[in-house]
């Protein structure tokens, strides 16, 4: 829980307070006089135990209180993003010393949107870790505590509106974190049917194995063949506003888990393999936003949900399937599907719904990791001016892109002696790339679309050190999209 008050209190269990390293220099206590801390911290600033340097931590006991200093680094390089990062420190430090109320002061009484939207992230997605499945290492569970937390800052709807978005952010790591045979197509659409629960501007369509068969998205279907699960493909629609057009389609891949098929994939690249609906999870954070903040736009969200399995039933390298838009596409390689799930989700809401613009995410290429590592999504679109929208939303939320290129010259490089296209590309490199070209395919050139491939960035695994991240799911795209769709 986060409340906001617009002076230090310091009645918490933990007070924190963040300083810049020109503060601890400067030893201008004043904000702190009353709280009989200035002679305090001022004596402390001369010991040079604490220079403020980012994320520095300095436990100062004061009686029985907490109070835990944290640096901010040189204040002229001073980022939302280090704030993030101060803060996560916090968080994990009084959580550590079992403070069931943190009280949260920046130095300098720095009050800023940025800053204190950028605290409330630090608190909620910084603060994030999934341990589910995991016994706290002594006998008093930590995490069972209930945490309050007191930011000091005049209290505004858009702090609750930021809170509200670091939940969807959390929502989808839940999705992509638990079990890839607990959340499976089943569990997804019942997830999506709760958070939609008794909301009037919604209307579900959920296609499963007779609906897609019937509209032959056989595409879909041939990924999910070797699966006990079914597949679906969910679209909820939005109508926050009166007009007829639907203002943005965002698709989501949905597979709850990617073997690889029968190019099943080794060890060292299929363990976290749950996480490849990630895309689809960004989908249901994003609603569960749209839906908090009340968005008046006309919005269609989609989740194409299957699972790529090996077993005697599933699809075959050299099968020829002819998906939702008609063309036949030659699988070359079992294990890029996220492609053919799509191609017919695209096709199947650019044909039917022609939304104004579609944007996409997906785990979609190994690739995309090679070329980016993990803290940027691959951003590659048929439309500049969406590309910006998208590349300012980022700038904005901390969610971050790089644009990759589209260009014309791509033209036949996933065709195919034997169809219409291939799965895979007939040149070296650039995997990412292909891989967007493909989707391409299957929307109409005049629909303005963006791919965003999260293969890196919604996923922190073991060993990497990813900013205000703990191990596991991000949620990338979560703030992205929700931002994007409310600057519309
Ligand atoms: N889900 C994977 C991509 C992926 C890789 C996601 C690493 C997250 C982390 C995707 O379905 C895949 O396997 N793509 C293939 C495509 C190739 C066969 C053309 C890849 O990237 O190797
Ligand atoms: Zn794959
Ligand atoms: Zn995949």
């Amino acid at each position: 829980m986060i409340q906001f008050r617009s002076r230090p209190g310091f009645d918490a269990e933990a007070s924190v307070i963040f300083l810049t390293e020109e503060l601890m220099k400067a030893k201008n206590f004043k904000d702190f006089h009353w709280a009989s801390l200035e002679s305090e911290l001022t004596a402390f600033s001369s010991s040079k135990q604490f220079s403020g340097k980012g994320c520095e931590l300095f436990p100062l006991s004061s009686g029985r209180q907490i109070i835990l200093l944290v640096g901010l680094g040189k204040e002229a390089e001073l980022t939302s993003t280090a704030i993030r990062s101060a803060v996560r420190k916090a968080v994990i430090s009084s959580y550590l010393r079992h403070a069931k109320s943190v009280e949260l002061i920046m130095g300098q009484g720095r009050q800023d949107d940025e800053t204190v939207i950028a605290m409330i992230e630090g608190v909620m997605i910084g603060g994030y870790a999934w341990k589910k499945y995991k016994k706290p290492a002594n006998s008093d569970n930590l995490a069972a505590l209930e945490k309050h937390y007191t930011i000091v800052a005049s209290e505004k709807k858009a702090y609750h509106d930021a809170i509200r978005i670091s939940e969807g952010v959390n929502l989808a790591r839940d999705l992509v974190n638990d079990n890839a045979d607990l959340v499976t197509s089943t569990y997804i659409e019942k997830t999506v049917k709760t958070v939609v629960k008794e909301q009037p501007e919604i209307t579900l369509e959920i296609l499963g194995p007779k609906e897609l068969k019937a509209q032959g998205l056989n595409l879909h279907l041939a990924v999910n063949q070797g699966s006990a699960n079914e597949p679906r493909l969910i679209l909820i629609h939005y109508h926050g506003s009166k007009n007829k057009t639907i203002d943005a389609a965002i698709v989501g891949k949905g597979l709850t888990f990617d073997t690889g098929g029968l190019n099943l994939k080794t060890t060292g690249h299929i363990e976290t393999m749950r996480t490849d609906m990630a895309g689809a999870a960004a989908v249901i954070g994003t609603l569960q936003n749209v839906i908090a903040l009340k968005l008046k736009k006309n919005l269609l969200f989609v989740c194409a949900v299957a699972e790529n399995a090996i077993g005697s039933k599933a699809y075959k390298p050299g099968d020829v399937i002819t998906g939702y838009a008609g063309k036949s596409v030659e699988i070359d390689n079992t294990d890029a599907e996220g492609r053919l799930v799509l191609a017919d989700a695209l096709a199947y809401v650019d044909k039917n719904y022609k939304p104004k613009r579609i944007v996409d995410l997906a785990t979609l290429t190994g690739a995309c990791v090679v070329a980016l590592g993990y803290d940027y999504s691959g951003l590659l679109s048929n439309d500049p001016s969406l590309a910006k929208q998208l590349i300012d939303a980022a700038q904005k939320t901390d969610d971050r892109v790089w644009q990759l290129p589209l260009y014309p010259e791509l033209k036949g490089i996933m065709d195919s002696p034997i169809a219409d296209l291939r799965n895979t590309s007939n040149r070296k490199g650039a995997g990412t790339i292909t891989g967007a070209y493909f989707l391409q395919q299957f929307i109409d050139e005049k629909t303005p679309w963006a791919h965003l491939d999260i293969a890196g960035s919604a996923f922190c695994e073991k060993g990497i050190n990813r900013m205000y991240f703990d191990y596991g799911a991000t949620g990338a795209g979560v703030r992205l999209i929700t931002e994007f769709v409310r600057s519309l």
